[in-house]
């Protein structure tokens, strides 16, 4: 790595800080990008520099990836997301940044093409990254266990049972800070390691085991039942619709994979799923002055 600072998109959001934190840890210099510097000084302090600006706005992109090494690519579902992650690529290569490592959409979402709106969207962006000259990485995470795994445990605790379209079909979950590590990985690292890397946890779970989990870390039945299957409003927003074609295609079991990336790459087994439920528990349990 040059020395040269990492630019940071998507910084503030769930993963983009695990990845900020990350990299300041190691001493890298860090510059995030936001449309809102005064959440970032809030959230990072003096640890970074901060670039204002907005995906849409071509002059403060530039203003951004002036000086910048690396750039870490994220940005979040919406009908933009393919524009948004272009617009940022191509300010990057013109202003001679060697290397791109992309959050990009889950492996299932994107392969075979044509059914998920986010997916497609994310194809079209690692499309365009291969148009280009400039080194570059995808990674393409499974489903995150801080998204619907900590839904899940929530609605639990609430007491409410587990409902999914298909209590059978399991998913390969990962935790978000293993992709924040492999992100940095990929960063810091004299070269890539490929152009995608599908990202998962150690383990397939279902519905129905993390029900049995959850019994057995509060000590009381959770319940595990079918709801119907629901697409979207047609009216509805491109993330909703998104999600609506996730849980579909993950009752189908496209999720239900493993992948050794994670541990290849960063010498250690992934976290796991029992490892994630007990440290939600006992966060929460924490948080209300309770044993777990
Ligand atoms: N959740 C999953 O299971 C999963 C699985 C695979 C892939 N993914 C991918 O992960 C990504 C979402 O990551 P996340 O959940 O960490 O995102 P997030 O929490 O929604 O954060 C979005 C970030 O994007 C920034 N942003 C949004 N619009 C912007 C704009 N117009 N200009 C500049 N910055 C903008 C926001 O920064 P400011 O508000 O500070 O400007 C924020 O930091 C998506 O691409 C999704 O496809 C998610």
């Amino acid at each position: 790595m040059s020395g040269l600072p990492i630019l940071v998109t998507g910084a503030t959001g769930r993963l983009g800080r695990l990845i900020v934190e990350r990299l300041t840890a190691t001493g890298q210099p860090v510059r995030v990008f936001t449309r809102r510097p005064d959440a970032a000084r809030k959230l990072f302090g003096s640890a970074v520099e901060i670039a204002a600006g907005d995906y849409a706005d071509g002059a403060s992109l530039a203003a951004a990836c002036g000086g910048i090494g690396h750039l870490l690519l994220l940005s979040p579902i919406s009908a933009a997301l393919a524009v948004d992650q272009i617009a940022v690529a191509d300010a990057a290569v013109a202003a001679g940044i060697r290397r791109i490592v992309k959050i990009s959409g889950s492996n299932w979402t994107i392969e075979p093409p044509g059914n998920s709106i986010s997916g497609d969207a994310h194809a079209a962006v690692e499309h365009h990254l291969g148009t280009l000259s400039i080194e570059h990485v995808s990674l393409r995470p499974n489903a995150w266990m801080q998204v619907s795994l900590a839904n899940t445990i929530a609605q639990a605790l609430a007491g409410h049972p587990v409902l999914e379209i298909n209590p059978d079909a399991g998913i390969g979950y990962i935790d978000a800070r293993d992709i924040a590590g492999v992100a940095v990985h990929q960063l810091l690292a004299g070269e890539v390691a490929g152009k995608t890397l599908n990202l998962t946890g150690p383990q397939v779970v279902t519905p129905r085991q993390v029900a049995a989990l959850l019994s057995t870390a509060l000590r009381r039945p959770v319940a595990i039942g079918e709801r119907a299957s629901a697409a979207a409003a047609p009216d509805a927003d491109v993330e909703h619709r998104a999600v609506a074609q996730f849980a579909t295609l993950i009752a189908a079991g496209r999720a239900a994979t493993t992948t050794d990336a994670v541990a290849a790459l960063l010498g250690r087994a992934p976290r796991g799923v029992e490892a994630f439920i007990s440290e939600y528990l006992a966060a929460e349990a924490a948080l209300a002055g309770q044993d777990p």
